[in-house]
């Protein structure tokens, strides 16, 4: 792994370079006969990316692998959310990465295993738990060798599949992934009651469910609104419901519970704006319950097309955005003046409508432009 980036120098020069522009910095010479700026940009770039992802690991003695591990760990944030949920005696991690997922995820247990096919990644790893002092067994093997011969059984099994190919294609299909969960998921399944799998927020539930039938939970996890990650639970228990959990963290908002296939036979009641607009968040959107949401939280939609939602009362529990809004004509739209421009099932995408109407983009109030069922309005933030 190379211990001589931990000389003391060289990690000087680590900590004074944090923000110099690294392409630069690649066209120099090392200043270090030991090791190469590549291998110190390595480290560079490991510190930046863990201030903003896992920054548990900026401390002395901590060793970064090469930038695609870097992308493909998960966040700290993500990670304890799913911590939460896990607990038990025997946790192992099959696609180790970085080990953050497993990290995390191994708190409440006692006894953690690591697999993970790229050597040199887990023996970064395997230095970095024992500089933070936890204790695990670290196994480089390809996890369908590794499976083969394994005897034991887990409280918690977890997967992070790796993409197969790094072209950012948006099918995607679980064969697609390294492993092939259904290659693999009865074995997974004869050796724990609990398998847990992260996959891409691109991935179609009803396919999920469609080729994976031990599910047993899904929860979309978004991170201020942005969708990172859905999670499946298998159980080789027979559970015959799916509980979705669509969960917005650091937004403030409460998470939404459903369950798989609710929103089939209910229907969304319409009307005409009324003092409080709802849009929903992004994890809402993935799920697809547009329905369900007007039914629960008993508000109503404004178009088939258009996932907003009105009430004359405030829904404070809603899993979204609210805004107290009015209908406004678009001649009495200000030019010049300052909005957060919304569209949505509108013709004009926010940049047109602020060419259009002379605005300029920001502040405090909002200009949403959409459609009911009686057709284009506007409403403007009171
Ligand atoms: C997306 S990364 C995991 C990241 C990790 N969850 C984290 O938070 O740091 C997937 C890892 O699985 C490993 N992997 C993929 N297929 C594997 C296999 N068949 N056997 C063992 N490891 C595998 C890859 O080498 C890669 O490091």
């Amino acid at each position: 792994m190379g211990n001589k980036l931990l000389n003391k120098d060289i990690q000087a020069y680590v900590n004074a370079n944090l923000k110099t522009d690294l392409h630069s910095l690649l066209l120099k010479k090392s200043p270090f006969s030991e090791v190469s700026m590549h291998e110190i940009v390595q480290q560079i770039k490991g510190k930046q990316v863990a201030e903003k992802k896992f920054p548990f690991l900026l401390q002395d003695g901590i060793v970064f692998p090469p930038q695609l591990n870097l992308e493909q760990s998960s966040s700290e944030k993500t990670a304890l959310y799913k911590s939460e949920i896990l607990q038990g005696k025997k946790f192992i991690d099959l696609t180790s990465g970085f080990g953050i997922d497993a990290w995390y995820l191994s708190q409440n247990f006692e006894d953690i295993t690591l697999i993970e096919q790229n050597a040199e990644l887990l023996e970064i790893v395997e230095h970095n738990w024992g500089v933070l002092g936890k204790k695990a067994r670290f196994i480089n093997r390809r996890l369908e060798d590794f499976l083969e011969e394994n005897q034991e059984i887990f409280d918690v099994i977890y997967l992070d599949p790796a993409r197969r190919d790094q072209n950012k294609n948006k099918v995607f299909l679980l064969e697609d992934l390294s492993p092939n969960i259904l290659e693999i998921k009865e074995k997974l399944l004869s050796i724990s009651n609990q398998v847990v799998i992260k996959l891409s927020p691109l991935i179609d539930l009803k396919y999920l469910v469609s080729v994976l039938p031990n599910i047993f939970r899904i929860d979309i996890i978004a991170l201020k609104n942005d969708v990172k990650e859905v999670v499946v639970f298998l159980s080789n228990k027979n559970i015959p419901e799916i509980t979705c959990n669509c969960v917005n963290l650091e937004s403030g908002e409460p998470s939404f519970t459903f369950k798989f296939g609710e929103e089939e036979g209910v229907h969304s009641e319409y009307a005409e704006p009324e003092k409080f607009i709802y849009i929903p968040n992004n994890t809402i959107l993935k799920a697809g319950v547009f329905n369900l949401i007007s039914e629960k939280f008993s508000v109503k939609k404004l178009h088939p097309n258009t996932h907003l939602y009105t009430s004359a009362e405030k829904k404070t529990d809603f899993p979204g955005r609210c805004f107290e809004m009015e209908m406004i004509d678009s001649k009495n739209i200000k030019k010049k003046t300052q909005f957060n421009i919304i569209s949505k099932n509108y013709p004009l995408k926010p940049e047109e409508i602020k060419k259009k109407y002379g605005l300029k983009d920001g502040g405090e109030q909002y200009l949403i432009f959409t459609q009911s069922k009686k057709g284009k309005i506007i409403l403007k933030s009171v």
